[in-house]
């Protein structure tokens, strides 16, 4: 992957031609046991509820979000590529991500991780793991770290925002000024 130093940010939604893109980077993490591995079909099956950063047509990063009960939903394959790390791009896909969920009606917002601090510097707080509905554990059946885990929960709660939908497209809309670039 090359530097980016001067690129600027663009935020968008995911495209089935990510898929393979994606997947490798989110495996990169799951090899080490930050995450969850996503494969590419997957991954291209769910791509429209990706968020992904990219600059100068290289994709920097990912998330994405998935929807509980109740007005809970989840923040996910949440990554920054290693070469862009600690420049903002994290908290830039949070922070869309957020919005998202805000606009969509969501309450609660919440993460499972082993970075709490990067979702703490983003707002979260660290709630008990059992706090969360039991539902949400359904993905860890796959995870190898079943009976070791060492995510932690952070929520967030949501301000509701205007029921309308923002109609600006995600490749349209300006990537957030806390980026370091
Ligand atoms: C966690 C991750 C997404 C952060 O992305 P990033 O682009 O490097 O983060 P940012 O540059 O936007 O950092 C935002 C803030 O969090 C802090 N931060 C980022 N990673 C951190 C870490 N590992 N430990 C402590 N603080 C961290 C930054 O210093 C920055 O703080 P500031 O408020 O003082 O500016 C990235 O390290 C990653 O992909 N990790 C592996 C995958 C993973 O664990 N994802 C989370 C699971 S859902």
């Amino acid at each position: 992957m090359r530097a980016f130093e001067s690129a600027a940010l663009i935020l968008r939604r995911g495209r089935p031609a990510d898929a393979v893109a994606l997947s490798s980077l989110i495996n990169h993490y799951a090899r080490q046991g930050g995450m969850l591995p996503r494969t590419p079909a997957d991954i291209r099956e769910h791509c429209g509820d990706f968020l992904v950063a990219e600059a100068n047509g290289e994709i920097l990063g990912c998330g994405a979000l998935k929807a509980y009960i109740r007005g809970l939903a989840e923040v996910r394959s949440l990554c920054t590529a290693p070469e862009a790390a600690r420049r903002g791009v994290g908290r830039a896909l949070l922070q869309r991500l957020v919005e998202e969920a805000s606009h969509r009606g969501f309450k609660t917002l919440f993460a499972l991780t082993v970075v709490p601090q990067f979702f703490a510097r983003c707002g979260f707080r660290e709630v008990h793991r059992l706090a969360l509905p039991l539902k949400i554990w359904r993905d860890c059946l796959h995870c190898p770290k079943l009976f070791r885990c060492d995510e932690r929960a952070m929520v967030l709660e949501l301000t509701p925002r205007s029921s309308q939908p923002d109609e600006t497209p995600a490749e349209a809309r300006q990537p957030s000024p806390s980026l370091r670039w």
